[in-house]
């Protein structure tokens, strides 16, 4: 951490413009695209691999999340990265788990949230210390973690913190499928349902201009179709990420999350409801 601490500030004296890339490591082309947006955007280009406790609840998967180092440090070879930061458990939190946390309110206990309770604090608080560290100017977010985006946004606007956010759209396989770092877990029983939640989005985009009853319709027939529950199919106002009105029209996202075998994958679109 001091030798990242000690570049940044030599770069930054010299006038350079920093971003930052924050990982989970498992890097795969949707976070490459994060790299390639880091490097149009500043001089000098962080990406940090850490896998943090703080945002996996009791149960969850942080001991089988993949830690891929070697192969992570080997694709980001050739991208102009200029420091990969992968801090050890205790580097960033020597005395155990922080007892000072970013709450994330109301937002963070809704979708990801509820099933998830807890995990956006934890994501928030090591995502305002991976600011810090870094003084980056600019930090690049995929558009896949739709809810994680708003409230970093959020935390960004309500706390005055120095930093624009980028934000990257999706990166998805030939059929659709949202790269994920979870997808490596899934069978191929399971890769072939994984298509319900991609095949949910384009059938809700579809039905959109017919309205929000339409949309959820055609939607939850597409994860029927696949035998797969969704665990939640919502329609969000992109201003306050929450649920629309039934007569909603305009911009919105539908949010959708399932759990794939042992697996549990996210996706989102941007819809145009009629
Ligand atoms: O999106 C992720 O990989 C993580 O939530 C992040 C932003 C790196 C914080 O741990």
């Amino acid at each position: 951490m001091a030798e990242l601490r000690s570049l940044v500030a030599e770069r930054r004296a010299a006038g350079a413009t920093v971003a930052l890339v924050p990982t989970m490591g498992a890097l795969h082309d949707g976070h490459l695209a994060l790299v390639r947006r880091a490097r149009e955007l500043a001089d000098v280009v962080i990406v940090s691999i850490f896998v943090n406790p703080l945002q996996f609840g009791p149960g969850e998967d942080l001991d089988r999340y993949p830690r891929t180092l070697d192969a992570d440090l080997a694709a980001l070879d050739g991208l102009g990265v200029t420091a990969v930061f992968a801090p050890s458990v205790s580097e960033m939190y020597p005395d155990g788990p922080s007892s000072t946390r970013v709450v994330a309110g109301g937002v963070g206990s809704l979708y990801e949230g509820a099933s998830r309770p807890g995990h956006f604090d934890g994501m928030l608080t090591v995502v305002a210390k991976l600011f810090h560290i870094s003084r980056a100017d600019v930090a690049c977010f995929g558009q896949k973690d739709a809810q994680q985006v708003f409230l970093v946004e959020r935390m960004v606007r309500d706390l005055d913190v120095p930093i624009a956010i980028d934000v990257v759209p999706t990166v998805r396989e030939a059929d659709g499928l949202a790269l994920s770092s979870r997808n490596r877990f899934l069978s191929a029983d399971d890769r072939r349902a994984a298509l319900a939640l991609s095949e949910a989005l384009a059938a809700a985009a579809e039905a959109a201009p017919q309205g929000l009853a339409e949309v959820l319709a055609e939607a939850d027939a597409a994860f029927g179709a696949h035998e797969v529950q969704p665990d939640y199919l919502v329609v969000v106002d992109p201003a306050t990420f929450l649920p629309v009105e039934s007569d909603a029209s305009g911009d919105a996202i539908v949010l959708v999350a399932a759990r794939v075998g042992a697996t549990r994958l996210i996706d989102n679109a941007r819809i145009t409801l009629g």
